[in-house]
């Protein structure tokens, strides 16, 4: 008995056939309309600019925030695919501190170079930290504190991935010189060949960019010669763009199309993962382009950088008290979302079996339960301990 296989109606694969540049450039020859997002303050390029200070006091109200979630969402997926936050980080959230906290760090990943050899001390090459938020919370918990607490980072993390959300976070800083990185989508696929991303079928090039959201938040002023990231509005539309992005005739597009927008130190951009996209290139001559790099993953994805998120709760709790009895309630809720698990599983299911519901209590619960019944440090540091014990198999 034979099959012709090739030819089945059920086809629901994607190849280099899919890649019709006529169908991406009608796809993203689209304009912004500033009246189809009554939140937003400004269209710059295509991109929506929301002012962050006055949106904060609108979400205030529940169900407007609800409203103003469901137009972040929308832009994401359906709009341009990229929102920027204007003065999204500013000094309640300890924006100059963190940023020469970044600058140590640095110095002595240079200073340890120096003597290792390795890569970072080259002159003209990007210097990284990675990991930076456990390295944020373990060692400057009371920066972390103010940093996390930030309601901008919340309001469109949740309304892209839901709640549960996971942070991380890695700084960039693109020094003068450093080149322009080739367009890309990220994360999930974005970060496989191309022949990899192809053996997922089209429903899975569907749900990957629902499973993480990017962010950067500027740590210095970025005018376009440091080289801010370069942009296509729109591209996150087009279905087959993990194949896509590598091809010459979507990479010229891009080089020819892309936006770039200039940035002041504590501005936030967001940005769908299938958005094409690029670093540019800093032709100046001494601006040290610093990003915090947020990538927010779905409790439903596994995120790229693991995270010991015992440590950064146990570093953070005397944080979390004091933030407790000062009656900031929104602010605690917002860094044990950017801090603890989320998500009940993976789980040990002989040792976690929920008394009521479907799952077990969570991290995220068991460090609010504790800081309301006011644990002392030693207690809640064993209650963790027994939590991921109940998890480990
Ligand atoms: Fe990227």
């Amino acid at each position: 008995m034979t099959s012709n296989v090739s030819q089945s109606p059920r086809t629901d694969r994607l190849s280099e056939i899919d890649c019709d540049i006529d169908e991406f450039q009608r796809l993203v020859s689209r304009t912004t309309s500033l009246s189809d997002y009554r939140f937003a303050s400004d269209v710059v390029k295509n991109v929506l600019i929301y002012d962050a200070p006055s949106l904060v006091d609108t979400v205030a109200d529940g169900e407007t925030r609800s409203l103003v979630q469901d137009e972040l969402a929308d832009a994401l997926l359906n709009g341009p695919g990229i929102v920027v936050f204007k003065r999204a980080f500013t000094t309640d959230n300890a924006l100059d501190e963190t940023t020469a906290y970044f600058h140590q760090v640095i110095e002595q990943q240079h200073r340890s170079g120096v003597s290792s050899g390795d890569h970072f001390a080259k002159p003209g090459a990007n210097d990284r930290i990675w990991s930076a938020l456990q390295k944020l919370a373990v060692e400057r918990p009371d920066l972390f504190a103010r940093y996390y607490s930030n309601d901008i980072l919340s309001l469109i993390s949740e309304a892209w991935l839901g709640p549960m959300y996971q942070v991380t976070s890695a700084i960039n800083v693109v020094n003068p010189g450093g080149n322009a990185q080739n367009p890309h989508r990220d994360y999930h696929l974005g970060f496989m060949s191309t022949d990899t991303a192809a053996q997922f079928r089209a429903h899975i090039h569907r749900l990957s960019p629902a499973l993480t959201l990017q962010g950067a938040v500027a740590h210095c002023d970025m005018p376009i010669e440091s080289g801010p990231t370069m942009y296509l509005p729109y591209s996150q539309k087009f279905e087959a763009g993990y194949i896509a992005f590598n091809l010459p005739e979507f990479r010229q597009y891009f080089a020819e199309n892309y936006i770039q927008l200039p940035l002041e130190a504590g501005d936030a951009v967001f940005f769908n993962p299938a958005l094409f996209h690029a670093a540019g290139h800093n032709t100046s001559s001494d601006i040290y382009r610093m990003a915090n790099l947020l990538q927010v993953s779905s409790p439903f994805g596994r995120a790229l950088d693991s995270v010991d998120r015992d440590a950064i709760c146990t570093a953070l709790y005397p944080t979390l008290l004091q933030l407790a009895s000062d009656g900031r309630d929104r602010a605690l809720g917002n860094v044990i979302a950017a801090s603890a698990e989320g998500y009940a599983f993976p789980s040990n299911l002989d040792l976690d079996q929920p008394i009521s519901g479907l799952a077990g209590e969570t991290h995220a619960e068991l460090v609010h339960r504790a800081v309301a019944a006011l644990m002392d440090l030693p207690t809640f540091v064993e209650a963790q301990a027994a939590l991921a014990a109940r998890h480990r198999p």
